[in-house]
């Protein structure tokens, strides 16, 4: 079956974004020009993928608002003889079919993808983490949807991460079984250290099939009193398998400061215009104190 969804859960507290997270979710916070949370809807266009199912929290409207069309904003501009910009304004407009689902109650990962089943329905279905931007030549999620497509059972981005970083992750024990795909074993989320099955961890991209939702329903809360998506993966691997892609591409943690400071210093290296004189600019900062 094809995959044709793609769920963004939106509605975490961001608690290591705050203050700034106070008032507006930490999905909208921009990385360069563009909120987070858009470079999530353009992977999964770019990967086929038209539905998406953003979920978000009953406390602000502003993911929704910011999708919203809003045509006089590309007139005006087109009025004024910024042609470019409305152009750019005009495919915000157009940009997808997203439907949004309330999260009522902060409850974890796994709660907050359970709030996507009526929406979703029996079908497969992709997961993207928003905080987690991946510059990749083909989007992570078009990587996947092609193991997808050949395994026909989950698949989860994983990464090679530093030991010392490891606990905060669902780490995954593997087998190989063709380079950078690994057939999963088993897997816990938030190991101690010392006592994690690999180094490789779930990074935010995940094919799924439906029948996590009811695995998610029947799960009690797991790691940090939350319903946990990685507990839901352990027993969906058990009925189905689960695959693990080593996906090509950089991933950067936009959820916490130093991430988004990384990724924004990245990203902005890149642009056409003003890239280069940032790069040295960036380079003069080194030795700033
Ligand atoms: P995080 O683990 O980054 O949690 O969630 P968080 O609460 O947003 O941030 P911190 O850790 O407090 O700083 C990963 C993704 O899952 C969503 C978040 O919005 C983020 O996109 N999420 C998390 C929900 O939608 N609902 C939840 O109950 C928890």
């Amino acid at each position: 079956m094809k995959v044709r969804k793609a769920v963004i859960p939106a509605a975490g507290w961001g608690t290591r974004f705050l203050p700034a997270t106070r008032a507006f979710p930490k999905e909208l916070l921009s990385l360069v020009n563009k909120p987070v949370i858009q470079y999530a809807v353009e992977e999964a266009l770019a990967s086929g993928i038209g539905q998406i199912i953003v979920v978000i929290s009953p406390f602000t409207n502003a993911i929704r608002d910011y999708f919203r069309p809003h045509p006089e904003l590309a007139a005006l501009l087109r009025s004024r003889g910024n042609g470019e910009l409305a152009d750019e304004m005009e495919r915000l407009d157009r940009m997808a079919d997203i439907i949004y689902v309330v999260q009522p109650e902060r409850r974890g990962l796994g709660h907050a993808v359970l709030m996507a089943k009526e929406v979703v329905g029996m079908e497969p279905f992709a997961v993207i983490l928003p905080d987690d931007v991946i510059d990749a030549r083909e989007p992570a999620l078009a990587q996947m949807l092609r193991v997808f497509d050949s395994r026909q059972a989950g698949v989860v981005a994983v990464e090679n991460i530093d030991r010392s970083e490891i606990g905060r992750y669902g780490v995954v024990r593997t087998e190989t079984v063709a380079p950078r795909l690994h057939r999963v074993l088993s897997l816990v989320e938030k190991p101690e250290p010392a006592k994690a099955p690999s180094r490789l961890g779930i990074v935010g991209r995940y094919i799924l099939t439906p029948q996590i939702f009811e695995v998610v329903e029947s799960i009690p809360p797991g790691s940090g009193g939350e319903i946990q998506l990685t507990d839901a993966l352990s027993v969906l691997l058990k009925r189905q398998g689960l695959y693990a892609l080593e996906f090509d591409g950089r991933r950067f943690d936009t959820g916490s400061p130093p991430g988004w400071i990384e990724a924004q210093a990245a990203f902005g290296m890149k642009n056409q215009d003003y890239g280069e004189a940032l790069r040295e600019k960036l380079r003069q900062l080194t030795s700033y104190e």
